[in-house]
């Protein structure tokens, strides 16, 4: 069955490619869009994408998703270690979500370890860089 697709990225991700090189490589998020709509349109998908600083746009993108599109490939950046909203907006949507971190966030930061968002996923995916991405597109296939 063709899927539909929902990806979403947070905070901070627009800046990928110049933003801390030695966690997150040289990667743009121009580059994660582009591999996941290929990878996506080789197994008749479409993709569509949204990149937001604001927390309120992202639970807003969620909820919309709702009967539209057929899962959600997430990374809530800063927001996955404090984000009651986005927790209840994946909850909400019923459309399966998938975390992802370009990053290993356990490798990092204690603040870091909690993730609030993962819980209400089907899973979550963290420290394969742009490959994440495209595991979680397997994952929901
Ligand atoms: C991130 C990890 C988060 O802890 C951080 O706040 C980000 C990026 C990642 O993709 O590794 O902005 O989600």
């Amino acid at each position: 069955m063709a899927k539909r697709i929902l990806l979403l990225n947070g905070p901070n991700l627009a800046l990928l490619g110049t933003r801390e090189p030695a966690i997150y490589g040289t990667t743009t998020l121009a580059d994660v869009v582009a591999a996941v709509r290929a990878a996506a349109e080789a197994r008749g998908w479409s993709v569509d994408d949204v990149q937001s600083d604001v927390e309120g746009e992202l639970v807003r993108a969620i909820c919309g998703a709702r009967g539209v599109y057929d899962g959600i490939i997430l990374n809530p950046a800063a927001y996955t270690h404090t984000s009651v909203a986005l927790h209840d907006a994946i909850k909400a949507c019923e459309v399966p979500t998938v975390e992802v971190h370009l990053s290993n966030v356990y490798a990092r930061e204690g603040y870091r370890h909690e993730s609030l968002t993962a819980p209400a996923c089907v899973g979550q995916i963290c420290g394969f860089g742009l490959k994440g991405y495209l595991l979680a597109l397997d994952a929901l296939a």
